[in-house]
């Protein structure tokens, strides 16, 4: 397994600073087809994120988004099993409490094993997606932990340095203008380190690291946390005021040089600036094309 030749910093209360496995002990039945089949009867439509991500031969992505349309829980999960999708229950605390409490179980047993890790506040969601999915090379604003719970999926890791995750770009994820997809080159993947998740696996990396996965052939079920800490609070406001900054045309300093005082200056800055409103979101709505279907191509029948 390839080690990172760059080691990136740990920041306050992170989960790790190197990308790891953990074991953790979810119980698969919550993930069952039949126990699937019911979650997705019920689940309520607007929690739905239904993509469809393309790859040209340089690995570029472009995105289609759907709508969970009207199939019954059993003619989704055909869909999914069949296409090429990707969806996301999102709030899966409140959608699917069951998994959830095993989820908190899994973070106190990651909080005892992992000295340090100190997350404030988590959520997350739910993801199924078909045996052939691809997620593009992007980074998460927040820490990530991914507990796999069915099927097989690879993921690359890579370091979160300037070549690999360019300051200006978290500084635009970080105040929402742009999606969190970064520029990438198949020459980045020597870098990366790289893991085959099998059921009962998790994995961590540290904040902002770039990844991206490929399912290896079989349905997936994963639930993917977002953590907070302080420490990525700080980091993220650094980021905040020094996207603001450079949209104003001054010079800034580089987060990664920042002393503890300087970053906490950029922080407190940040909550100023977000109460002033000086960035508008322009993650608009995106323009939904197709809707599930276990016979049309990928998966997905376009909408008239
Ligand atoms: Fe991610």
């Amino acid at each position: 397994m390839p080690l990172n030749t760059v080691q990136p910093r740990t920041h306050g209360g992170a989960l790790v600073d190197a990308p790891r496995t953990f074991g953790h002990r979810i119980d698969p039945a919550l993930v069952s087809d039949e126990a699937l089949t019911s979650l997705l009867d019920r689940y309520p439509a607007e929690l739905f994120d239904i993509n469809l991500y393309d790859f040209d031969d340089e690995g570029q992505v472009s995105l289609r988004t759907g709508v969970r349309g009207g199939l019954s829980g059993g003619e989704l999960l055909d869909a999914i099993k069949q296409g090429r999708l990707w969806i996301n229950l999102r709030e899966a605390a409140d959608g699917y409490p069951e998994l959830w409490a095993q989820v908190v179980r899994a973070f106190e047993d990651l909080k005892r094993d992992v000295p340090g890790f100190e997350p404030i506040r988590f959520y997350g969601q739910l993801i199924l997606s078909s045996p052939q999915a691809k997620v593009p090379y992007h980074a998460d604003p927040g820490g990530v932990v991914l507990f796999h719970l069915r099927g097989r999926k690879r993921i690359w890791i890579y370091p979160p340095d300037e070549a690999h995750m360019p300051e200006a770009h978290m500084e635009r994820i970080v105040m929402r203008q742009t999606t969190e997809e970064l520029p990438y080159h198949r020459a980045f993947d020597g870098d990366a380190a790289v893991f085959d998740l099998e059921p009962g696996q998790a994995v961590g990396w540290p904040f902002h690291a770039p990844h991206r996965i490929e399912n290896l052939g079989e349905f997936c079920v994963s639930f993917s946390a977002d953590y907070q800490t302080w420490g990525s609070r700080l980091l993220n406001g650094a980021y905040f005021t020094n996207g603001v900054l450079r949209a104003k045309g001054r010079s800034v300093r580089s987060v990664r040089s920042l002393s503890g005082s300087g970053m906490a200056a950029r922080w407190a800055a940040s909550t100023v600036l977000k109460r002033m409103g000086v960035a508008e979101s322009r993650l608009g709505g995106f323009e939904r094309s197709f809707e599930p279907s276990a016979e049309a191509v990928d998966g997905a029948r376009p909408l008239a």
